[in-house]
């Protein structure tokens, strides 16, 4: 599988080091605006290549897609991140127009290609590269969720003193600090609901703790985090690469699934090789369908900001 990651900055270097760690790509691609940027840091990755045991190739790029050519998955990670204090949604009057020429870019050189987006704000730029290119919706996955849901089980971990390889949980909706849906209820340690650990009042605060988990981060680093979000886009490239039919929740765009249309944001979706080969509509309860409604309405006012930004 060759792999392109576009930003070669904390985000999407990390994105391709644990894809060539993880050792299921032949070839990774990593491209930046920055003169000699993205060679520098394929270079020091490939020198890893020894000490951590992989054979995935490693290349750089200023800007030249045309050593993209022929990407199985392209991942877009440029444009700016955030700052401490910052929204996620005040970054879409810069990110905006790189997304749009970015996803342009790649699908000159692999029309084909799987694109999994992550600059922000993710939902909405998701839905960029929708209404920008005709490509079919299941090749458009935003990465959101995975991360998220990986941040709620560091967190559940913690409330529960216990392995976060013991805990299982999801969260859907918006990836947004007041927009994500934790879904507490559906939480489990070893297969056991965790509110048979936790009180009401402790998960809830698991779950305010998970929403603000990249503002968290952004106000300790002084700027967004990249470890998670490097390791949650290789997770993603790993099950497509693999067929894994594995579930995770990712921004796609809805055609009515949850009763909600014309939107992307975080729903359980299956991940094969097709990219996106279902979404999985679980059933929610009263109060978490009001509450993913309410995200949704976010998103739709975020979207609408695109028309005066990529005009
Ligand atoms: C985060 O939550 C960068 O949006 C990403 O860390």
């Amino acid at each position: 599988m060759k792999v392109t990651v576009v930003g070669a900055g904390a985000v999407g270097a990390s994105c391709a080091e644990y894809i060539a760690i993880k050792n299921f790509a032949s070839e990774v691609v990593l491209v930046d605006i920055k003169e000699g940027f993205a060679e520098g840091k394929a270079m020091d990755l490939m020198q890893t290549a020894s000490l951590n045991g992989f054979d995935t190739k490693i290349v750089g790029s200023t800007n030249d897609y045309s050593k993209t050519a022929g990407s199985d998955v392209a991942v877009i990670t440029s444009g700016i991140p955030r700052k401490p204090g910052m929204t996620r949604e005040e970054l879409i009057g810069i990110n905006a127009g790189i997304v749009k020429s970015v996803t342009s870019s790649i699908l000159e050189h692999s029309p084909n290609a799987i694109i999994i987006v992550v600059s922000n704000p993710m939902d909405t730029m998701t839905y960029l590269v929708h209404k920008s290119t005709d490509i079919p919706k299941n090749r458009i996955i935003g990465m959101g969720g995975a991360l998220d849901s990986a941040r709620f089980q560091y967190r559940l971990a913690e409330a529960l003193e216990c392995p976060s390889s013991d805990v299982d949980g999801m969260v859907i909706a918006v990836h947004s600090d007041k927009g994500m849906l934790p879904l507490t209820r559906l939480a489990t340690r070893n297969g056991v609901p965790v509110s048979e650990y936790l009180s009401e009042e402790r998960l809830n605060q698991v779950a305010e703790d998970t929403k603000v988990g990249g503002a968290t981060l952004t106000g300790l680093l002084g700027t967004s985090a990249w470890y998670a979000p490097g390791a949650a886009v290789s997770e993603l490239v790993r099950a497509i690469a693999q067929d894994s039919k594995k579930i995770f929740p990712c921004s796609t765009y809805l055609e009515g699934e949850y009763g909600l249309n014309d939107i992307c944001l975080g729903v359980p979706v299956v991940l094969g090789k097709n990219g996106i080969e279902k979404v999985v509509e679980i059933s929610l309860n009263d109060a978490e369908k009001a509450k993913l409604n309410e995200s949704a309405e976010g998103a739709k006012k975020t979207n609408g900001l695109l028309a005066a930004e990529t005009a």
